[in-house]
């Protein structure tokens, strides 16, 4: 195989290597033929080292397989993967997607912020997804189509799954701004109540979230409800101002 000839001596070929047998089985390295046929964007010279190096970041930037762009005729065996075909619409997508990467980078950042100015990534975007929306966006869609609960089902879902992985962002702040959008930019006080219920679960010690349902709560016409979040605030954080500004407007 002349991709071992060329690797055997540098580190990041034996990393290259490591990661790819870990997204193919062993024996089907070989099955990759070294020439390659139905190149659009690539250099037709390119090497495979590069080619395959390039394919294995695609694979970790989405977190997906090989076969998710290259079609596998048996299901199941890596050597009926036809790499040439361009049968599958993801991998139609994925050259648009090596297009806009490249536009982004040789043109609109340099016109942007200069010569320099750092660049953009498969994973820049992706974030080990397939579908590269936010966690709030995730949320707010599920939630225009399928209501509240499966929304809040969606989070704890994602949760399970993505947790630490630095996919989506987890921190309190996404679940209160979504509470927000839900409270100011659709009046549903009830669907913000609900999510602002499961941040108070999430970040129990969260001042920000209390806050936000205490202010709720006030909308909602829940006079005890709005006091006993905004006490919980000023207990986490005695210095709140907003704690005590909502409280005082109770003690009148
Ligand atoms: C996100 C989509 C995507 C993933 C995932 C992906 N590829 Fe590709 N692959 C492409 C695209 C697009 C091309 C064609 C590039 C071009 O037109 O220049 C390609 C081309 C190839 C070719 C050359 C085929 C030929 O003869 O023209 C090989 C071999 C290949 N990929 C192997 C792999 C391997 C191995 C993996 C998994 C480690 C992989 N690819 C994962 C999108 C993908
Ligand atoms: C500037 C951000 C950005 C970058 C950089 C980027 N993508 Fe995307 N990509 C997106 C967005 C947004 C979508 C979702 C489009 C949609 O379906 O709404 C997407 C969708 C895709 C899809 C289709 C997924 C599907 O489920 O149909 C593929 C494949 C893909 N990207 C591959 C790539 C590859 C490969 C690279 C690097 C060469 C890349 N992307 C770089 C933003 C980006």
């Amino acid at each position: 195989m002349t991709i071992n000839r060329s690797l055997r001596f540098s580190v990041p070929g034996w990393v290259l290597i490591a990661l790819l047998l870990v997204l193919c089985p062993v024996q089907a390295m070989a099955e990759i033929p070294d020439t390659f046929t139905n190149l659009k964007v690539f250099p037709q010279d390119i090497g495979k080292r590069q080619l395959l190096g390039t394919m294995r970041d695609f694979s970790t930037s989405l977190g997906v397989r090989c076969t998710f762009c290259h079609i596998q005729r048996e299901p199941g065996e890596f050597d009926s993967i036809d790499w040439a075909s361009d049968e599958l619409d993801h991998k139609e997508a994925a050259r648009g997607m090596m297009a806009m990467t490249r536009t982004i980078n040789s043109e609109l950042l340099p016109a942007a912020v200069g010569e320099g100015g750092g660049r953009v990534r498969c994973i820049t975007c992706h974030r080990g997804l397939e579908d590269p929306r936010t966690l709030n966006d995730v949320l707010l869609d599920t939630i225009e189509e399928n209501g509240v609960e499966i929304g809040i089902a969606r989070y704890r879902e994602l949760r399970e799954q993505y947790y630490g992985s630095g996919s989506y962002d987890f921190s309190p702040m996404v679940l209160t701004s979504l509470a927000e959008a839900l409270a100011q930019g659709q009046g549903d006080m009830d669907g913000a109540v609900q999510v602002l219920d499961l941040g108070v679960e999430m970040d129990p010690e969260d001042v920000t979230t209390h806050i936000m349902k205490s202010k709720v709560l006030i909308f909602k016409g829940d006079k005890d409800g709005a006091i006993a979040s905004a006490k919980k605030a000023l207990e986490l954080d005695p210095e709140s101002e907003q704690a005590r500004e909502i409280l005082a407007q109770f003690d009148k």
